[in-house]
């Protein structure tokens, strides 16, 4: 099963003081960030800090991630060997910023192996996470996506990739002033889910930078989530609840779902009359409404949710 990922969450991997408070918080992931929250001077200090925050533990059931500098900078391969050779044992993926290219991700893989290898890892464990984050690399998702085994994640990067487009905005998440038609980024963000369902890896959109304003990151983020999306960045405690009750389907939708899946399991049994379609109440269900049910199913399930309802099949 994929990891959740409803919340992810941007921790400076040169603050000491948000790493320790990350331990606490009900984030399903949490990203240690040696690129863009990190100074160029703190770079190597913050190499040191994550290494020694991963080793100690504390980390419960979240995800470990690094994002390490993308490949156009002198630190990616020092962020890469340091880290993972220090703490690649107590790291779950390295995320890739603006990735442009598949061999950029397999340059990454082939690394990671180096040094599984050297220092005795399990070769393949650790996955990676690949932001897409300009025209080139959202042109070349598909490639990206199924580049490596490795990768379990394709992030949509708004910030970089609005600058990178020339989009005439400052506030990330929100429509560009002037662009009264639609949503000037659901070619975007359905672009990058295509990929990765196509390619059975996790879409995730990325932050919402006004980070006072809840109602609008549940906005973007109900957004997102009603495309198809799996998560979020979150880049403030406030933001963390939201994300987990946006991606996780509501209460009655869940019951819901399972009780077709098992409906639709008792009518097509012998039992049940080896049927095909099937009425539920006042709607029909078929094979087609059990995938769907699956879906919504399984993210409730990951999200550890129980069922308050339970279908009972009919008395003889
Ligand atoms: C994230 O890295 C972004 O650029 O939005
Ligand atoms: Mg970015």
């Amino acid at each position: 099963m994929p990891r959740p990922r409803r919340s992810c969450l941007a921790v400076p991997g040169s603050s000491q003081k948000m790493i320790d408070k990350a331990r606490t918080l009900p984030a399903d992931q949490v990203f240690l960030d040696l690129e863009d929250a990190c100074a160029p001077l703190a770079k190597p200090g913050a190499r040191k800090t994550i290494v020694e925050s991963l080793n100690e533990g504390g980390w419960g059931e979240r995800t470990r991630v690094v994002r390490v500098n993308d490949w156009t900078t002198e630190w990616t391969y020092r962020d890469v060997v340091e880290v993972v050779e220090g703490a690649g044992a107590n790291l779950d993926c390295v995320m890739l910023p603006k990735v442009q290219t598949a061999q950029q991700v397999q340059a990454l893989d082939l690394l990671l192996t180096q040094i599984e290898k050297t220092m005795g890892y399990e070769v393949g464990r650790i996955g990676i996470e690949a932001q897409i984050e300009n025209a080139r690399g959202l042109v070349e998702v598909d490639a990206i996506a199924t580049a490596s085994p490795r990768v379990e994640t394709i992030i949509f990067g708004p910030a970089d990739f609005m600058a990178s487009i020339n989009m005439k905005s400052l506030v990330v998440g929100e429509q560009p002033p002037g662009y009264d038609v639609g949503d000037a980024y659901h070619y975007i963000l359905m672009r990058i889910l295509m990929a990765a369902r196509a390619n059975d890896v996790q879409a995730i959109d990325g932050p919402y930078l006004q980070i006072r304003d809840v109602d609008g990151f549940r906005r973007v983020a109900g957004r997102a989530a009603a495309l198809g999306y799996d998560g979020k960045w979150v880049l403030h405690p406030g933001q963390i609840e939201a994300a987990n009750e946006v991606f996780s389907p509501d209460q009655s939708d869940y019951d819901h779902a399972e009780n077709i899946l098992d409906a639709y399991e008792f009518y097509t049994s012998d039992a049940g009359g080896k049927r095909g379609a099937v009425m539920l109440g006042d709607e029909m269900i078929d094979e087609a409404s059990r995938k769907m049910a699956l879906v919504i199913a399984g993210k409730g399930r990951a999200a550890g949710m129980t069922r308050t309802d339970k279908w009972t099949p009919p008395a003889e």
